[in-house]
């Protein structure tokens, strides 16, 4: 159990009037929570301190060497103005996979819950009341070396800080255009894929500049060796119904397993879906878009919740998915997620992890 020492801010900022325009990850809270870790001590210092600053070494080594991992869910608050979490412990265990594959110290699933939920009590009143708005929790981990060698981290601070926000989207709920990328890569199998760490978003940004520029909102990544296979949406993983089947990628080692594709899989499930996890080539795709078949589009992620996709582009060609509408098990999966986070359903899963 961590010993949490807690500085309340002396100066609390203005929290946001107008919780319309959150927007996502602009607005950060009065506090932060941190540990530290060093390979002889083990983690020490756990604190929820005012946000502020951090001060490293220039020879940090996560400037250097990409030593950083982090995480994403969200505090909800309920209709009783309680507030609650989501599955954090499958966030907790992530967290603890891609330490191990990055060469982080683990924290232990026990200790993120604790800081968690006293990170989030202590951020309470930052918790936004209007619909579709939540608190934003983004736990990270980096190496703390003061020395250029190339090894594993010796010193590692892990920290969460929170913002407000609003939808991921400026379209909201509405469908988005997304990119199908056919030069870069994102990942390979036996690479870092799977980890959510910042390297795969540093090697995302090219792709995802040059859809932006072309109007779309995010890229959907083919796989690094066929260039054939469909992995996931930059940042969210991506499920279509075909011909009444629904197919997401597998888990291949290369994309990230998503909380929200996993609580997909589950509800979809359990209202008798036919769900299948397996490779879907591009081929299959374009050839579901040319004939009619490709009955909807969906992302999945923290941010996003679940997105409907309504235009695909691939190499020169645009394809509209649903009529560029909301299709009907996009809106289902919208609504169930949506309804168990903010407490509106009964969340007959055991998802929902109060905490105050
Ligand atoms: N894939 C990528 C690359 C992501 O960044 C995210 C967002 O976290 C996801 C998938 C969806 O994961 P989750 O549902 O756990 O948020
Ligand atoms: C999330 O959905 O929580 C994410 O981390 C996506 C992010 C990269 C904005």
């Amino acid at each position: 159990m961590l010993n949490i020492r807690i500085e309340k801010t002396t100066c609390p900022k203005a929290k946001p009037t107008d919780e319309t325009a959150l927007g996502f990850g602009k607005i950060f809270t009065d506090h932060m929570a941190i540990i530290d870790w060093n390979m002889e001590k083990g983690w020490y210092d756990a604190r929820i301190v005012p946000f502020e600053n951090f001060s490293m070494h220039p020879a940090a080594t996560c400037l250097h060497y990409g030593s950083e991992i982090f995480e994403g869910l969200k505090a909800y608050r309920r209709a009783d103005g309680g507030i609650q979490l989501f599955r954090p412990d499958c966030n907790a265990r992530r967290m603890m996979e891609s330490a191990e594959r990055l060469c982080l110290p683990e924290l232990p699933e026990e200790d993120f819950m604790q800081i968690l939920k006293a990170f989030v009590e202590v951020e309470a009143e930052w918790t936004p009341h209007s619909p579709g708005t939540s608190l934003y929790l983004r736990p990270f981990m980096y190496g703390n070396d003061d020395t250029l060698g190339v090894h594993a981290v010796h010193n590692a601070r892990f920290a969460i800080i929170a913002s407000p926000v609003g939808s991921y989207y400026k379209e909201g709920i509405n469908p988005v255009g997304i990119m199908i990328e056919d030069q870069d890569v994102r990942a390979v199998r036996g690479g870092t894929g799977y980890a959510k760490c910042g390297g795969n978003y540093a090697a995302s940004n090219r792709a995802g500049e040059r859809a932006a520029q072309k109007g779309y909102s995010q890229v959907l990544w083919l796989d690094g060796v066929h260039r054939k296979y469909i992995e996931e949406v930059g940042a969210m993983n991506v499920m279509f119904k075909i011909n009444g089947e629904i197919v997401t990628p597998e888990l291949s080692g290369s994309i990230l397993p998503g909380v929200t594709r996993r609580s997909c899989i589950e509800v979809l499930k359990s209202k008798g879906y036919n769900v299948s996890e397996r490779l879907l080539s591009i081929d299959e795709l374009a050839e579901a878009l040319e004939n009619g078949t490709l009955e909807e589009a969906w992302g999945c992620g923290t941010a996003a919740v679940v997105s409907p996709i309504g235009k695909l582009a691939y190499k020169d060609k645009e394809y509209i998915v649903s009529g560029g509408k909301i299709g009907e098990v996009t809106q289902m999966l919208y609504d169930t997620l949506t309804g168990i986070q903010w407490s509106k359903i009964e969340d007959t899963f055991g998802w929902i992890v109060p905490v105050c």
